[in-house]
């Protein structure tokens, strides 16, 4: 006759009540060791050769992106950036051209700072105390410990995501990321189960099991090193831990971009500016935007340009959404063909607007600039080429 394993359900840890023995400790931190020797991953371009610098760009770039996205980003930012001093006196048109597509740009933004405060305040070496580089701008609590336990094996705990999952699942903590009582409880419980020796290896190897065991669905938790002591496994609620962030609904926002467009024999050309420093898309290159089509005429007029007069001079492309964390944006292109009324008028342009002026470029289609475009922009000069 065969029995059937019924597990009933453990309950969670009220918040703040997890001990740890130091026994206990040492084996979690022993057992997740030792099968990253065997399973983990060592071959990935950050991982040769690390230094602070190397250790800390990839860190930033594989904050909301996967490994895979990130690996040719990274290749082609160190090809360009070598040194934390070439990083600082890059213009900032470069730097995000580099990471046009990746997303969040603010850490592209953080990254150029961070590396000019360096060289200023620290002589253009990475600094080693862990609040000095938590005093850098983009570098939080967590990333300061990965880069200085993946880099100088220094003895740091972190809580990125993967870790948050591995220790929720284990010690069924209640929450979720983005829950201040979460963090409060995890943090204490990373920082008791990080080995003072080997430190580099361990985060390296919490990072690797979140990603590619301990995974949001499907865990495979038969192969997990730590599966004898996970709580979660034992009362079969890996799928409930973390749990669910309540979704909250996020507004709908439309806008209309305006495409002027210049076709000459030598050149195809479209026009775009500079947004602000701040808000979205900051310091990116994108198209012009009006509320409604009846401001078309007057943009372009200010623009100095002149919508050509012949048919199919406006072309509608269909809408599409982009998702931001906080508002999806609906886009509606429109493609003019232009002429140019004024020679140089458009550096006078900005100088009549209210706003702060912003600066102007025509893009040509077949070649293309090093600046940083917004995902929507690069979108948009993706459809233009064909
Ligand atoms: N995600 C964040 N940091 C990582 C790293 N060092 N290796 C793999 N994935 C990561």
């Amino acid at each position: 006759m065969k029995f059937r394993i019924i597990n009933t359900p453990i309950q969670a840890i009220p918040l703040q009540k997890i001990k740890i023995s130091p026994e206990s400790a040492k084996q979690f931190a022993t057992q997740v060791i030792a099968w990253y020797h065997h399973q983990g991953r060592k071959h990935l371009p950050w991982q040769k050769n690390k230094t602070p610098y190397s250790v800390w760009v990839s860190e930033i770039m594989l904050q909301q992106t996967q490994v895979a996205t990130v690996i040719p980003y990274y290749q082609r930012f160190m090809a360009s950036f070598p040194t934390i001093s070439s990083l600082a006196k890059a213009d900032e048109d470069n730097v995000l051209h580099h990471w046009t597509g990746l997303g969040y740009y603010a850490r592209a933004r953080n990254l150029h700072k961070a590396a000019q405060l360096i060289n200023s305040e620290h002589n253009g070496i990475f600094p080693e105390d862990i609040e000095q580089v938590i005093a850098l701008p983009g570098i939080g609590r967590s990333t300061a410990g990965a880069i200085l336990s993946l880099s100088l094996n220094q003895h740091h705990p972190i809580l990125d995501g993967n870790v948050k999952r591995v220790l929720a699942r284990n010690y069924l903590v209640e929450g979720y990321t983005g829950l201040a009582k979460f963090d409060k409880t995890l943090w204490p419980l990373s920082e008791a189960l990080t080995p003072a020796t080997d430190t580099g290896f361990y985060t390296q190897a919490m990072m690797d099991l979140g990603a590619t065991v301990c995974t949001r669905s499907k865990p495979t938790c038969e192969i997990c090193p730590v599966r004898t002591s996970c709580l979660a496994m034992a009362s079969s609620q890996q799928a409930d831990f973390p749990q669910k962030k309540p979704k909250k609904k996020i507004p709908e926002k439309n806008t209309i971009m305006v495409i002027p467009r210049i076709t000459t024999v030598t050149s195809d050309s479209v026009l775009m500016e500079k947004r602000p420093p701040t808000g979205i898309w900051g310091g990116l290159w994108c198209f012009y935007e009006v509320t409604d089509k009846s401001e078309i005429t007057s943009l372009l007029q200010s623009l100095g340009l002149k919508a050509s007069t012949k048919h199919g001079s406006h072309q509608e492309l269909r809408t599409f959404r982009h998702t931001f964390s906080h508002f999806h944006l609906d886009i509606s292109p429109i493609i003019i063909d232009c002429t140019q009324v004024k020679a140089g008028v458009l550096s006078q342009i900005n100088s009549q607007e209210i706003r702060e002026p912003r600066k102007q470029k025509w893009y040509d289609l077949r070649s293309e600039a090093n600046v940083g475009l917004a995902a929507s922009t690069k979108k948009l000069i993706g459809l233009l080429q064909k």
